[in-house]
């Protein structure tokens, strides 16, 4: 299996060093082979090419099995990158590379381990309930790819991003959520913002025609702002969450929050095919970049997500996800989830001691 890897800016070149290192030990246990190569996306494209992704990149990209990523970018207010026209920032990299893959399906988990219910920020009968919820965001559409431009009308300037969807993108993203919630607790929440925008109503309108060939999963809708809200007081309801590009984007945020640190929820990006992007869903956070200490779980979670969605390798996916476990029942944190309270019992552990005691677990968790 082909695996090109983008490392990226700020703590993305550590947290997918050790989710190789992951892989790697997963190659050894269960008999793979792993070809890795590399290409630069982001700010590292920008310093060495002056673009955020070469034309080369894409095609190496499109050459291989799937894509492991670590995160791009860096401090908005500081940074050079953020100097540039906009077209020419580290993110407008990444959002190239999913329109160009069609990665239009963003599949977000976010689980409560029982081990971390103390790290969860909410209340403590919410912690104890827990919560297993998968966000399914529209990837390719809506604000992101719509016609911008600012212009002076009247004397000052006008700023404007085109919201727009059409019906096959709707569909085919809900198809994809009906699909994942007939393998989970076949219950989909889809969050809009009906009362106000037209491309919610359309959004509604398609959801409930797919929902017809599935009379076997249920269907509720959700304003986006009661959802966010729905999401601190009771996120156990929450079983697949189908939404646009933008309100996935903010709501997902929220929902690795309250599983302890955003640290710790995966991603994965696909589109119709087996091919698909794998990626933490939090960002480069370069205040922490170069100090090993950043967790690499998400990263290494995505990488399991790979052998799932991409592989097919279930067992070798599963065994990733109970390593974590195993690690983290030990009591090994990264410095995100020393949540207070706790503190002595748990042990402070450095990024790459993470990615070392995860691999190390892989034997015990063979299935
Ligand atoms: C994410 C990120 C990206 C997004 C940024 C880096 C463009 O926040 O994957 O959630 O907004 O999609
Ligand atoms: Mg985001």
């Amino acid at each position: 299996m082909k695996i090109t890897c983008i490392a990226g800016d700020g703590i993305g070149p550590e947290i997918v060093r050790e989710a190789r290192k992951v892989l790697e030990k997963i190659a050894t246990v269960y008999g793979h082979e792993f070809e890795f190569n590399d290409i630069l996306m982001g700010g590292c494209s920008i310093d060495a090419y002056g673009v955020p992704l070469t034309d080369e990149a894409i095609a190496a990209a499109k050459e291989a099995d799937a894509v492991l990523m670590g995160s791009i970018g860096g401090n908005t207010s500081t940074s050079p990158w953020y100097k540039l026209e906009p077209s020419l920032r580290p993110e407008a990299g990444l959002l190239k590379l999913r329109k160009s893959l069609n990665l239009f399906a963003n599949l977000r988990p976010a689980y409560l381990y029982p081990v971390l219910k103390d790290a969860c920020p909410l209340k403590e009968s919410t912690g104890d309930k827990g919560f297993d919820m998968l966000i399914m965001r529209e990837l390719t559409g809506g604000l992101y790819f719509g016609d911008r431009k600012t212009v002076e009308r009247d004397g000052e300037l006008v700023a404007i991003d085109t919201l727009e969807y059409k019906e096959s993108e709707i569909r085919r993203i809900a198809i994809k959520a009906f699909d994942v919630a007939r393998k989970r607790r076949k219950s989909v929440i889809s969050v809009d913002k009906a009362n106000v925008l037209d491309s919610s109503r359309l959004w509604r309108k398609v959801v409930e025609g797919v929902a017809k060939d599935y009379p076997d999963v249920t269907l509720e809708h959700m304003l986006v702002d009661n959802c966010a809200m729905q999401l601190v007081k009771n996120p156990s309801q929450f079983d697949v969450v189908l939404t646009e590009n933008m309100f996935g984007d903010i709501l997902s945020d929220e929902a690795s929050m309250i599983t302890g640190s955003i640290g710790m929820l995966p991603s994965a990006s696909l589109n119709d095919t087996s091919f698909g992007l794998y990626e933490p869903s939090h960002g480069s956070a370069p205040d922490i970049a170069g100090q090993n200490i950043a967790n690499p779980i998400a990263t290494i979670l995505s990488a399991a997500m790979m052998l799932r969605y991409s592989f097919n390798l279930d067992k070798e996916a599963d065994a990733i996800e109970k390593a974590v476990e195993l690690v983290l029942e030990d009591g090994y944190r990264t410095v995100d989830l020393m949540s207070s309270g706790h503190g002595d019992e748990l042990k402070n552990t450095s990024c790459s001691e993470m990615g070392d005691l995860i691999a190390g677990r892989i034997t015990d968790c063979k299935n």
